[in-house]
């Protein structure tokens, strides 16, 4: 859409250009004045250089709309993944303060009734009966507390939960142009390997660009302080036995200490000053309600791989 009015308005250019030339001094008025050679070569010189100023002008004007163009989408980008994040942070914050919220009473109620039944057991002549009344309650607002984070789990999900048929491949491409701004500016050159044969999944598009949005932007973090080799992402889709498909990401990032390996899934783990230790997480959380699989394992010779396996539709 845009070339074709870039387009039209080159060829006005031109247009007014020639009509400029073209209306210049005509076989009758060259007659009527009869000029000589030179004064006719000079008026049309300075025809031929208003066109070309003409021309000059609509180029400009061009490449000004253009450059205006470029830093609004630039601009909008940048926006789109601050949204991104600035929406995660925001979910994550009202979850732990909701959480936080209902489970302060029964953690209270714990404290009370493991001092009380400490109190109890420490008497001169220990009150069992008491103790244990004491450690039951214990054990009842363990299970209430439980009971709150499964609702609060239960809640988050069926509220954002809108399941469509979709295409892994389109996925990844929207969440690759969301970030395309942010992966210029760390430098990092992404290879894609799609294939063109993926299974249909049956999923949440929002919560699969989440969680593909938080793989790169973990990757981008670990790659951000490599300076003697390529920053690459590699991003591969493909089908995967019995029925199904398997996305891998693979950067060349620091890589994780294998003594981390483990706890890389763990809610509040993290390596990072200003990270909340979340990301992985929710993206383990959200590729399981898909009846999916989310691992990570040490690239070679660099880096990390992620795989997420998910299972085609039905
Ligand atoms: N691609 C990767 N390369 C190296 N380490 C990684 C990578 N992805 C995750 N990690 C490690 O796993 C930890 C947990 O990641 P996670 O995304 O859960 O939290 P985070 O990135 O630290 O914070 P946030 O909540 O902002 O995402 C990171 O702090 C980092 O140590
Ligand atoms: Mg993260």
């Amino acid at each position: 859409m845009r070339v074709h009015s870039n387009i039209v308005i080159v060829g006005l250019g031109w247009l007014i250009g020639a009509a400029v030339v073209l209306a210049g001094p005509g076989p009758a008025s060259a007659a009527a004045n009869e000029p000589g050679v030179p004064e006719q070569r000079s008026g049309l010189l300075l025809l031929l250089a208003v066109a070309l100023a003409v021309q000059a002008i609509v180029i400009g004007v061009l490449i000004a709309k253009t450059r205006r163009m470029r830093r609004a989408e630039l601009a909008a980008r940048a926006h789109l993944t601050e949204i991104a994040q600035m929406n995660r942070l925001a979910a994550a914050g009202e979850l732990s303060a909701s959480i936080s919220h209902e489970i302060k009473q029964p953690l209270a109620a714990i404290a009370a009734n493991a001092n009380a039944a400490m109190r109890w057991l420490s008497r001169a002549t220990p009150d069992m009966g008491e103790a244990r009344a004491a450690l039951e309650r214990i054990v009842g607002e363990a299970h209430r507390a439980s009971d709150v984070i499964g609702g609060i789990r239960a809640m988050f999900k069926k509220d954002s939960e809108e399941k469509a048929l979709l295409d892994v491949n389109n996925v990844v491409r929207k969440v690759f142009d969301l970030l395309r701004s942010e992966l210029q500016k760390n430098e990092v050159v992404v290879e894609y390997e799609l294939s063109p044969e993926l299974p249909r999944v049956v999923g949440d598009q929002v919560q699969l660009q989440q969680v593909i949005l938080n793989l790169v932007m973990n990757a981008i973090d670990a790659m951000s302080l490599v300076t003697d080799r390529p920053r690459s992402l590699r991003v591969s889709s493909a089908r995967h036995d019995p029925a199904g498909l398997i996305l891998t990401l693979e950067d060349s990032g620091t890589g994780i200490d294998p003594e981390h390996i483990d706890r890389i899934f763990e809610p509040f783990f993290t390596t990072k000053s200003h990270g909340m230790g979340l990301g992985l997480s929710i993206c383990r959380s959200i590729v399981e309600a898909h009846r999916g699989q989310l691992m990570a394992s040490l690239a070679c010779p660099h880096g990390t791989a992620f795989q997420v396996i998910l299972p085609a539709d039905g």
